[in-house]
């Protein structure tokens, strides 16, 4: 299975990947969480996005497909991966194509989660990632069970930095126009599958269980 998350900031695209390759046993392939792995690592590539991080800008898409076309060159994706957060530009969605094709595993599901605009600002501002595994919480909408610690691994609760109001403005406005393209560029594919992202979180996983196995049957 090779899937694609398109969604916009706080659609709820790292949340469900989460359980979702857990499930399905693929790899979960966030550009989001290699860019901030690498910042904290103080790499190269580190200092080279921190700026574009902090403001809520995209990174340049050369260096992007780069990264992305290094870690699918890594032998955990023979069996599939979910990309969560890449493509974000039709010249990413055209590189990841001819990318794809080279290793001979075409993309199988690109799902939409879909959630106005309006939704996403209390879902960002709100939200707390675990420092170790970047799992979501959400203050009030998702709360740890113990206040502070990771469910999943009890490590520290953070917020990000680029979950401020303005960095979260700059974020939509980012990513608004070019999330549309991509919606219609995977429709016009016969391969986009739209889901109802405003559900409750099980639910949501529920319909995306749902969209991956019947696309497969
Ligand atoms: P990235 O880390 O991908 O950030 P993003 O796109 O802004 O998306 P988020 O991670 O904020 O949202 P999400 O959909 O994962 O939501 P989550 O599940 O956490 O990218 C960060 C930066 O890296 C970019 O700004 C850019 O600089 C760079 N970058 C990354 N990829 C790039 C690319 N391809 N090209 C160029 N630059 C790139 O959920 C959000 C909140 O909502 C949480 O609090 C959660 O608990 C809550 N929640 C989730 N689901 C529900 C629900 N159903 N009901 C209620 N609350 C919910
Ligand atoms: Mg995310
Ligand atoms: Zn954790």
């Amino acid at each position: 299975m090779q899937i694609v998350f398109l969604g916009l900031p706080g659609a709820g695209k790292g949340t469900q990947a989460i359980s979702i390759t857990e499930v399905f046993g693929i790899p979960h392939i966030a550009t989001g969480d290699i860019f901030r792995a690498a910042r904290k690592e103080q790499s190269e590539l580190g200092t080279r996005v921190s700026e574009y991080l902090d403001k809520g800008l995209l990174v340049p898409d050369a260096l992007t497909i780069e990264v992305v076309r290094d870690r699918l060159s890594k032998d955990d994706t023979k069996n599939g991966f979910l990309l969560d957060g890449f493509p974000r530009t039709e010249p990413q969605a055209v590189a990841l194509e001819a990318m794809l094709q080279e290793i001979n595993k075409p993309l199988t599901h690109v799902l939409y989660l879909e959630v106005p605009k309006e939704e996403l600002l209390q879902r960002l501002t709100g939200r707390l990632v675990c420092s170790q595994c970047g799992a979501s919480y959400h203050v009030r909408l998702n709360p740890p069970v113990n206040e502070g610690v990771c469910d999943r691994c009890n490590a520290e609760l953070i917020t990000r930095k680029d979950d401020t109001p303005e960095a979260v403005a700059v974020r939509l406005e980012e990513n608004l126009e070019k999330t549309k393209a991509l919606v219609a560029y995977y429709d016009q594919q016969g391969i986009l599958r739209t889901v109802d992202g405003t559900q409750s979180i099980e639910q949501v996983k529920q319909a995306i269980n749902r969209a991956l196995t019947e696309a497969k049957a």
